[in-house]
C-alpha cells in the first residue's frame, strides 16, 4: 500500500555515552555505558509516526557500511517503506555522538555522512510517492535544497507539509510559506523568529507564510498558533525520565500520524504529547516509542 507520510529524512547510528555532567572545555570523564542505537531526527518521527499506526516511507541517503545497513533492517522491522532510499557505498554513514546525563538531558554531536548527499534529484526519483501521501515531513538535518524540492511537490499536489526545525538554521525565504506546520521548540522558535516572547515570535513566523507553528515545551506541552485564532495550549505530562532523546521526533512523528487519522488539533496535540512523554521512559530515540494502543491507554487513564 502506498506511503500516507513521506518522511524525507536523516538516518544516523546514535553513539550514546553515559557520563556524570555536562563536559567542560578539554575535560575528560569516564562513561559508564556506551550505546549503539537507531537514531537520527527523520529516521526517529518516521518510526514513531509508523508506531501510531501511520503507513509510512522514506526519501533517504545510507552509508554502505555496517550503519546503513541497521537502518535498513530497522526500517523492515517497522514495516516503513525503503524503495526510496539510496545506499551510498563508500560512504560512511551519518553517526551522532551523544553524551547523556543523569538527568536524562544530553548533549549531540551530528555528522550527517552520506546524508547530506540527498537532494533535490533523489527527491524528484520520488515524485508518484510523495504526490500520493497525505503529509510530507522532514526535519532540518537533511539538506534544506530537498526539503524545498519536496515541500514544493507536495504542495503542487495537495499535500500537507510539516518542518521540525531542528537543529535550529536560517531557512530560504522560499521554504517558508510551503510549510503547514512549524513544530519548534523554545529555542528554535526564538532563533528562527530573531525576536523573544513566544507570542510574538510564532506571530513572526506566521507572517512569513507558515500555515502553524506549534511551540513543543517538553513536560510543559506544546502550545499551538494559527493565523486567526487565540493560541491554544495544551497540557504535557511530568513522567520520570530515563532519557530524551528523540522526544521531539517522537512529538513530530506522532503528530502527523494523528493529523493523517484527521484528529482534531486539540486531540492531535494530546496524542502527540503523551507519545513523546512515553518515548523518555526509555534508553536511546526508539526503543520507548509507544503504539497507538499505548497512547490511547495512557490518555484514557487521564
Ligand atoms: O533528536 C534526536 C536525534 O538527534 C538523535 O537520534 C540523533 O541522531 C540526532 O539526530
Amino acid at each position: 500500500m502506498a506511503p500516507e507520510v513521506v518522511c524525507i529524512a536523516s538516518w544516523n547510528v546514535d553513539l550514546i555515552a553515559q557520563i556524570p555532567s555536562p563536559l567542560l572545555r578539554g575535560q575528560t570523564q569516564l562513561a559508564s555505558q556506551l550505546q549503539r542505537l537507531p537514531g537520527g531526527k527523520g529516521s526517529n518521527a518516521a518510526v514513531a509516526a509508523a508506531r501510531q499506526g501511520a503507513r509510512v516511507g522514506l526519501v533517504a541517503r545510507i552509508g554502505g557500511d555496517d550503519f546503513g545497513q541497521m537502518g535498513l533492517d530497522l526500517w523492515a522491522r517497522e514495516g516503513i517503506d525503503s524503495r526510496h532510499v539510496q545506499r551510498a557505498q563508500g560512504q560512511v554513514n551519518g553517526t551522532a555522538l551523544i553524551l547523556g546525563y543523569p538527568d536524562g538531558d544530553n548533549s549531540i554531536a551530528i555528522y550527517p555522512g552520506a546524508g547530506s548527499g540527498l537532494d533535490a534529484l533523489q527527491v524528484e526519483q520520488a515524485r508518484d510517492t510523495i504526490a500520493g501521501a497525505r503529509w510530507v515531513m522532514a526535519s532540518c538535518e537533511v539538506p534544506l535544497a530537498a526539503t524545498q524540492a519536496a515541500f514544493a511537490l507536495a504542495r503542487a499536489h495537495g499535500v500537507r507539509t510539516l518542518l521540525n526545525p531542528a537543529p535550529a538554521m536560517a531557512l530560504p525565504e522560499a521554504l517558508w510559506p510551503l510549510i503547514d506546520v512549524l513544530t519548534p521548540n523554545e529555542g528554535e522558535l526564538h532563533h528562527l523568529a530573531g525576536v523573544q516572547g513566544a507570542d510574538r515570535a510564532a506571530g513572526a513566523l506566521l507572517a512569513r507564510g507558515v500555515g502553524a507553528v506549534v511551540v513543543t515545551l517538553g513536560a510543559r506541552g506544546c502550545r499551538l498558533y494559527r493565523g486567526g485564532h487565540e493560541p491554544l495550549a495544551v497540557a504535557g505530562h511530568a513522567v520520570p525520565v530515563v532519557d530524551t532523546i528523540g522526544a521531539g521526533d517522537t512529538f513530530t512523528g506522532a503528530l502527523v500520524a494523528a493529523l493523517t487519522r484527521q484528529e482534531d488539533w486539540p486531540q492531535a496535540l494530546a496524542s502527540a504529547n503523551a507519545a513523546a512523554a512515553l518515548s523518555t521512559q526509555g534508553r536511546g530515540a526508539v526503543a520507548a516509542m509507544p503504539s497507538l494502543a499505548q497512547v490511547q491507554h495512557w490518555l484514557a487513564q487521564g
